[in-house]
């Protein structure tokens, strides 16, 4: 069974200028923060790293999702859990057996989470929800916010959501990219409980109300 739905902000498409204020706004409203680390190879773009995090655990008590988009995420783990992250996710397409990231994470105190492209097939993931906090259903290609939502993915949200459940397993379903109002329902309903919004919520002209009108949406 789903959870209760828990709503996150990605601060990728935000004003790097007034990340502190954006974020004070909207904390009362978020359930956690999803914070996307690129590094210019494994997706074509360049976003912020440790540093940037721990300013935001300065002044943020918001649980902090670390969605990790570099060739060599381990490297990183040590760094972000001193700077305050509570869970680090990798993509199976560059450990396509976590065993080892999952094992590492958990070793420094972080919680684990798995992350699969819109191409990458869900079975590739299913020997592995054990190791998982959270299965992250990627829902547009990563690298950048701003994308329209690529529906056939809540396939593998129900596929994730059957298979969790029928292990009784804990592990969270995640979907990120392209959220709205319309397509966070249809995720819901596909079985999803963590939803990441960017654009939607950080370019809105009221960022709180495009909060209130997602969570409306998936019925929580
Ligand atoms: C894409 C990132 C997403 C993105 C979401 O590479 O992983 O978290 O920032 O932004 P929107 O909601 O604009 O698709
Ligand atoms: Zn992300």
């Amino acid at each position: 069974m789903a959870k209760p739905a828990r709503l996150a902000a990605s601060i990728l498409n935000a004003d790097f200028a007034r990340l502190g204020e954006e974020l004070a706004v909207l904390e009362p409203h978020l359930d956690f923060l999803h914070l996307d680390i690129m590094d210019g190879h494994f997706v074509p773009n360049l976003s912020f790293g440790p540093p940037v995090i721990a300013s935001l655990r300065r002044v943020s008590r918001l649980f902090f999702d670390a969605h990790l988009m570099v060739t060599n995420p381990m490297a990183l783990f040590a760094d972000l859990k001193a700077a305050g992250a509570d869970l680090v996710s990798v993509h199976l397409e560059v450990h396509p057996d976590p065993t080892r990231a999952a094992k590492a994470a958990r070793g420094l105190g972080l919680q684990f989470g798995l992350v699969i492209n819109p191409p990458t097939p869900f079975e590739a993931a299913a020997p592995f929800l054990e190791l998982c906090d959270l299965v992250l259903v990627m829902s547009v290609n990563p690298g950048f916010g701003g994308q329209g939502f690529i529906p056939e993915v809540l396939e593998k949200v129900e596929a994730a959501r059957m298979l969790i459940d029928s292990r009784g397993l804990a592990a969270d379903v995640e979907i990120d990219g392209g959220i709205t109002p319309e397509t966070a329902r249809l995720a819901r309903r596909a079985g999803a409980d963590a939803f990441v919004a960017g654009t939607a919520v950080v370019r809105a002209p009221d960022p709180v109300a495009a909060v209130q009108e997602l969570r409306a949406a998936v019925g929580d």
